[in-house]
């Protein structure tokens, strides 16, 4: 493992992604404010089905809400099958980054393309054990790779280290196409392990429960930084 991550070199733009299901979802729009303030980067919009994943978020309504209250970008992460349906409406309701898990999709390509069609970047998310295959016929037309470091479905997890490796073989991979692809982790990621996610290779970090879990959303995202200032 160790020779397979240093083998990588760790991206040079960090991004942090706050995950409002962690939010005060009684408080949405002050709680997005709060962390923009706060210096986020973009925003982690997760929208489960109870059907894809044993959970039931939200949906199109809130972020068209959400979205004149934000110039962050909306990184919208479906966890919903089937997807297709949903995706046109959420580039209408203001996303910017469209992602979605192959097992979700009877064909991949072509809800790639859709997300594409809808003027958004479209992203692939690969659950802990989704194999990387599914790059092979899609990083070409891929502007992000996701990967889930917990299964998917609720917030607070802890993060599965096995993944650490996965995510040096996807940056390898993502060097070798020569794409500015970005490599977003997902879930359980904290200040004490998000170093070692960015040193296998991660360069857009997801966090719910580390930071709307934190009495100070502003000394949390400095802090996640700082961590990431010494790669
Ligand atoms: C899990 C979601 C994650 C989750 C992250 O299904 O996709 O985005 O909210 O939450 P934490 O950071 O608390 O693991
Ligand atoms: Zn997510």
């Amino acid at each position: 493992m160790a020779a397979a991550m240093s083998a990588v070199s760790p991206a040079a733009t960090f991004r942090i992604a706050p995950s409002i299901l962690a939010a005060d979802f009684a408080r949405l729009g002050e709680e997005v404010a709060a962390v923009e303030a706060a210096g986020a980067d973009l925003l982690h919009f997760d929208v489960m089905d109870n059907h894809y994943v044993p959970n039931l978020s939200i949906g199109p309504l809130v972020c068209a809400s959400l979205r004149p209250r934000t110039k962050m970008p909306i990184d919208v992460h479906l966890m919903v099958k089937p997807v297709d349906r949903i995706i046109p409406e959420f580039a209408k309701a203001g996303a910017n980054i469209i992602s979605f898990h192959p097992e979700a999709s009877d064909h991949v390509d072509r809800t790639i393309a859709l997300i594409k069609e809808c003027g958004c970047k479209a992203g692939l998310v690969f659950n802990p054990a989704t194999p990387l295959s599914h790059l092979d016929h899609t990083l070409d037309k891929l502007d992000l790779v996701l990967l889930m470091s917990v299964n998917p479905g609720f917030g607070g997890q802890r993060f599965i280290a096995s993944v650490l490796p996965k995510i040096a073989e996807a940056r390898k991979r993502i060097q070798a196409s020569g794409r500015d692809i970005w490599l977003e982790v997902d879930g359980g990621v904290k200040t004490d392990n998000i170093a070692q996610i960015a040193q296998a290779g991660a360069d857009t970090f997801v966090a719910g429960s580390a930071i709307f879990g934190a009495k100070d959303y502003a000394a949390t995202i400095r802090d996640l930084r700082a961590r990431l200032a010494v790669i």
